[in-house]
């Protein structure tokens, strides 16, 4: 593995790297025909890391078709509630290395910082892997990642869980579409009293939603980034931040601004068109997607005419996304089919993160190519591999 320590940022504390992908498969990954492609109904898959999230893809799993066996691995597994009698049962394993004779596929729920080696060691076990997002916490870990599948010819896949959320391909379709008109801009906003992460900032954990659902509504992958960050709380970790994605070959920007310390719980993606506009709002069950049909217009001897029309919210049909990406998952893993969010996917939302901690650190614009995680470019600030959440 070839993790580069990032330059120190002010005050003597230190950031992270981050992690990958873009709006479509790059044809990278070659895993046709690759390790061990399981029968269907017959897909043992381990779920490494059962916290918070790893517990919701152990009964997900548990029901997806396709998976004949689940068995859950994590390090606490004896002190997490209802999981310790996982052990006597041979369902469950303190460590990915005892599971591995026993599963065709893992899916790692493990702090960010981790993925890269637990992804490779268990690519390199010839087994299928779903990364958490951020697939990596820099490109360079990334690239690594795409690398070692490819070479084992395993199936590679980032749980960009929003890109199997039919809201979030409605927005698409709506801007993909031009119903909105020529696109202005997107604007995201993640904020709410949030869970305070170990070893990265709010950048990584939250940001890679954003980055992920505007790549796939824009199709396409930014080419700068500026962000701006304050740390609050955590003197080591931003915990406030906004940043400043430049989609240059398409004349489109998208504004993003997340945070762990909102008293407000808000998911929201703006889309701002010449004719219309469009909200999605993910805490809002009923109504996730409302088309606004307002437009500003400016017109020689006329100057600014306001269009305000009505609000329609077209009906979206629910089915979890993370269901949906487990399904997707299992699919590519018996077909050889390439997967939606690809380690490609993955890389250039990894970019993306990594290019803005360079910004933050350096106040100063960064061009995405800096960050290609090949080697010989930017070096990336080191992590924090433990710390305490102050939550
Ligand atoms: N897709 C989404 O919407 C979404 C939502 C939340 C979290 N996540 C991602 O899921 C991942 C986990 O986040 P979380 O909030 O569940 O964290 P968490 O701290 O609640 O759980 C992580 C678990 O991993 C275990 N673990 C860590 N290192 C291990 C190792 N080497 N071997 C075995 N077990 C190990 C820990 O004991 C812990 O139980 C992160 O990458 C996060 O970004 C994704």
């Amino acid at each position: 593995m070839s993790t580069r320590q990032w330059m120190r940022i002010s005050e003597g504390t230190e950031s992270m790297g981050s992690e990958s992908r873009a709006s479509g498969s790059d044809g990278s990954d070659d895993r046709l025909g690759g390790g061990g492609v399981p029968p269907a109904q017959q897909i043992r898959v381990g779920v490494l890391g059962v916290g918070y999230w790893g517990s919701k893809q152990l009964r997900v799993m548990r029901s997806t078709p396709g998976v004949s066996r689940v068995v859950a691995i994590d390090a606490r597994l004896p002190l997490l509630s209802g999981m310790a009698h996982l052990l006597a049962t041979g369902e469950g394993y303190t460590s990915l290395e005892a599971a591995l004779p026993h599963i065709d596929a893992v899916v790692i729920a493990t702090p960010p910082a981790s993925h890269v080696p637990l992804g490779l060691a268990a690519i390199r076990a010839g087994k299928h892997v779903l990364i958490e997002k951020p697939l990596a916490t820099t490109a360079a870990g990334a690239q690594e990642l795409i690398q070692a599948a490819k070479e084992a010819g395993v199936t590679l896949m980032v749980g960009h869980t929003f890109e199997y959320n039919g809201a979030v391909w409605m927005l698409r379709e709506l801007v993909q579409s031009r119903e909105l008109g020529d696109l202005y801009y997107l604007d995201s906003a993640r904020l709410n009293l949030g869970l305070y992460q170990s070893d990265v900032n709010v950048v990584f954990d939250l940001a890679p939603h954003d980055i992920s659902i505007a790549n796939h509504v824009l199709g396409a992958t930014p080419t700068s980034v500026r962000a701006w960050g304050s740390r609050h709380v955590d003197p080591a970790f931003e915990d406030v931040a906004h940043l400043e994605l430049g989609y240059d070959d398409i004349g489109v920007q998208a504004h993003i601004h997340v945070s762990w310390l909102d008293p407000r719980k808000v998911r929201l993606v703006t889309a701002v068109g010449s004719k219309k506009m469009a909200v999605y709002d993910d805490t809002n069950a009923e109504e996730r997607i409302r088309i606004h049909d307002k437009a500003v217009t400016r017109s020689a001897g006329k100057g600014m005419e306001y269009h305000v029309g009505g609000v329609t919210s077209p009906v979206v049909r629910f089915d979890e996304p993370l269901a949906v990406q487990a399904r997707h998952f299992v699919d590519c893993m018996t077909t050889g089919a390439q997967p939606r969010t690809d380690g490609a996917n993955g890389l250039a939302v990894v970019q993306v993160i990594e290019a803005a901690q360079l910004s933050l650190a350096q106040e100063r614009k960064v061009l995405i190519s800096e960050v290609d995680g090949l080697p010989g470019l930017v070096p990336v600030p080191a992590q924090r591999s433990a710390a305490t959440a102050v939550l």
